[in-house]
Parts: C-alpha cells; sequence; structure tokens
C-alpha cells in the first residue's frame, strides 16, 4: 500500500452527525470551495452510497475511486474497487481523499495522516450516518479556522486540521510510566507529571548511487531486498545511519555490508523525506541520496539486506520495480536529471 498521503476530508456536526436519507446535512459554499481545492488533482475515495448521492456524478479534475461489493458494478468516471487495501494499492504515489461516508471512514481513519475536518456548530436533531470518533490522544489539532455564518451559510463552522501525532503510539510516559504523556506539539509529547519531553525528530538514513561503465554503457547498482518491508523488490544500497558516525561513514559502511564493495569517495546529491513502517510504528526517515565511487566494481556479492546484487542500465529501469517509496522517488529523480542532461 503506498499512496503518497491518505487524508480523510469531512465535514461533520457536534455530534458528528454527517449526513441523511443519503444526502449532506448542510449546504456551505465556503466548505464546498475549500473541498475542491484541497481534493483537485488527487484521488478521492468513497463508499457506493456517497458515489450515488453526488449529484453530477464523477467529481472533475479528480481520479475518483468508489467502493462496492457488488460484482461487476458500474460507475461512469469512476474505477470500482471490491475493498480499500485494493483501492489503496492501485494509487501509489498518490495523495489519496478518503471522503466518505461512515464505514470507509472507520476503515481508513488507522491508515490517514491528516483529517481535514469542518466542525459545524450545529446539532441536527435527525441524522443516520455519523463520523467515527476522532481520539484526542492521537491526533494532534495543526490549525483551526473559524467561519462565521452569513447569507450564503445558515451555520458557523471551522475548519480543523488534525495530523496523526508520530507519537500515538507512546501512550506512557517513558520515565514515570504515568498515562498523562500528552501531546506537546506536532512532534513531541509532555508527561504531565513528571515533565519528561520527548520530541521526535526523523531518522538519518543513506542511499547509495554506484554507477559504473558495462558493454553498453551506464550502469547502475540495484539490491534486491531480502527483508520487509517491500521485501523482493529493488532497491538501491542503504541504510540508518547509526549513532556517531558520520552521513558518508553511513553510506560506506552500508554499501559494504549489502554488496562487499569498498566506496572510496561520495558525493551528496540530494534528499527524501519518507515513511518507513517496522514493527506497526511509522519511522520518519530522511534518506540522502549519494553518488557513490567504488574501488573495484567487480567484486559486488549480496550480502546483509540484500538478497541479490544486479547492474542495470537507467534506461531499463522502472522506478515501479523500487518497493520503498523514497528510493522510487529518488530513482524518478535521478531518470529525470539524467534525460535533463542529455536533452
Ligand atoms: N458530511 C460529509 O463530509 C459526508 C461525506 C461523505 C458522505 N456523507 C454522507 O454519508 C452518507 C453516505 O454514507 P454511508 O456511510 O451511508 O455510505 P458509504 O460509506 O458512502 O457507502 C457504503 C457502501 O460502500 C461500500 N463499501 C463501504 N466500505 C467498503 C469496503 N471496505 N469494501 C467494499 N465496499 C465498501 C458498500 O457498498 P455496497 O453496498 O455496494 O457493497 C457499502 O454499502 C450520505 O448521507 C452522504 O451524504 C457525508
Ligand atoms: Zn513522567
Amino acid at each position: 500500500m503506498s499512496p503518497l498521503s491518505i487524508s480523510i476530508i469531512v465535514a461533520a456536526a457536534q455530534n458528528d452527525a454527517i449526513g441523511l436519507d443519503n444526502a449532506l446535512l448542510y449546504w456551505l459554499p465556503d466548505d464546498m470551495r475549500r473541498f475542491r481545492e484541497l481534493t483537485t488533482g488527487h484521488t478521492v475515495v468513497m463508499g457506493r452510497r456517497t458515489w450515488e448521492s453526488l449529484p453530477k456524478g464523477a467529481l472533475p479534475n479528480r481520479r475518483n475511486i468508489v467502493l462496492t461489493r457488488q460484482p461487476g458494478y458500474i460507475a461512469a468516471g469512476a474505477e470500482v474497487f471490491a475493498s480499500l487495501p485494493e483501492a489503496l494499492t492501485a494509487c501509489r504515489d498518490e495523495d489519496v481523499f478518503i471522503i466518505g461516508g461512515a464505514s470507509v471512514y472507520a476503515e481508513a481513519m488507522p491508515l490517514a495522516q491528516r483529517i481535514y475536518l469542518t466542525r459545524v456548530h450545529d446539532t441536527p436533531a435527525e441524522a443516520d450516518v455519523f463520523f467515527p470518533a476522532i481520539d484526542a490522544a492521537e491526533w494532534f489539532v495543526a490549525s483551526r479556522q473559524r467561519h462565521d455564518a452569513d447569507a450564503r451559510h445558515a451555520k458557523a463552522f471551522t475548519f480543523t486540521d488534525l495530523w496523526r501525532h508520530p507519537l500515538a503510539l507512546f501512550r506512557h510516559c517513558p520515565r514515570c510510566g504515568s498515562p498523562r504523556f500528552v501531546i506537546g506539539n506536532a512532534k513531541s509529547k509532555r508527561c504531565d507529571d513528571c515533565g519528561f519531553t520527548y520530541y521526535f525528530n526523523p531518522s538519518a538514513a543513506t542511499v547509495a548511487l554506484i554507477e559504473r561503465q558495462g558493454a553498453e554503457g551506464t550502469e547502475w547498482l540495484c539490491v534486491r531486498r531480502a527483508k520487509e518491508p517491500a521485501r523482493g523488490t529493488l532497491d538501491l544500497p542503504g541504510g540508518f545511519s547509526d549513532m556517531f558516525e558520520t552521513s558518508e561513514e553511513g553510506v560506506r559502511r552500508e554499501v559494504l555490508e549489502e554488496t562487499g564493495l569498498q566506496v572510496c569517495q561520495t558525493e551528496y546529491l540530494f534528499s527524501m523525506p519518507n515513511q518507513y513502517a517496522y514493527s506497526g510504528f511509522t519511522v520518519h526517515t530522511i534518506d540522502m541520496f549519494y553518488r557513490c565511487r567504488v574501488d573495484d566494481d567487480s567484486v559486488a556479492r549480496a550480502a546483509d539486506d540484500a538478497a541479490e546484487v544486479l547492474w542495470l542500465r537507467p534506461s531499463d529501469i522502472c522506478p515501479d520495480d523500487f518497493g520503498l517509496d523514497s528510493i522510487r522517488r529518488g530513482i524518478k529523480r535521478l531518470l529525470g536529471s539524467m534525460s535533463a542532461d542529455t536533452a
């Protein structure tokens, strides 16, 4: 599953009501506009009933995806999937917006990084669909913007952007064990009992681009991943930096461990932020790409995290064969800069 991002977007009343008789509860033009601005150019995923409630069918300038368990269901202008994971697998490197309804929101909630919530300042007497509860220990309010009622808007509302807190999994203070380990800001938690504060910053990692001149031109050294995540897919050598080593030392060590090659020169290229799911926790990384020269490229052999080493010509490389998001994006960038060089 590898969309670039998964966001939930919803307009909910104070009691979490979102619909009645397969229609929306409110007509709020400025909220509609914000919905259009946030989602245009991206992918929207919705349940079959929400799809059928759209007044003009597919939302324009967006990839529309409809979920239904009915085999053979046809939705003009949309793609149909039988489950959320299947739909998300088809959304590589896309920004995905989950647009309802209730069960789709509930299923997507543990996967989403953002919730764009429009909280309508009203408690309707009648509603038949509700947004699931938002856990305050997991979600951080990144911004709030109030919109008063006016001639075009019968109710006041507040745009509330929530981000999944990177430390949501850490529910107790690691120093004193208190459950009052609360969100401090977007990347910190603080203990209300002992005062311990923990800031979570991205972990440094390195990626090596190693080139050689083969019989048919330039080749890049790729490895096949021996371990999860993305086991069996292509990768570039590299890995997490250790404490007390420089990034350059880290990339040399990783290349040696995975391929047996001795790096003699490193040149920093660029970096890519990444999210690496490991052991049920999302590790945020900053992946630093280096062009590495090696002493003797003839001795490459796979070891450690690598199951196989392959020398591939850039023209034969397909970014989609690379299972890790930042590596795939880095490969695209490297291929793009090559074609810019030759253009
Ligand atoms: N306020 C808001 O922001 C907002 C946003 C969206 C919707 N709404 C409102 O919510 C209501 C519609 O929502 P709803 O909750 O009733 O229905 P819904 O979630 O839009 O659609 C439910 C249907 O989607 C399919 N589905 C759901 N989860 C699936 C899954 N995991 N795999 C495969 N298919 C799946 C099933 O279709 P089949 O039965 O065909 O198998 C299911 O019956 C309307 O009133 C709408 O106006 C409000
Ligand atoms: Zn404490």
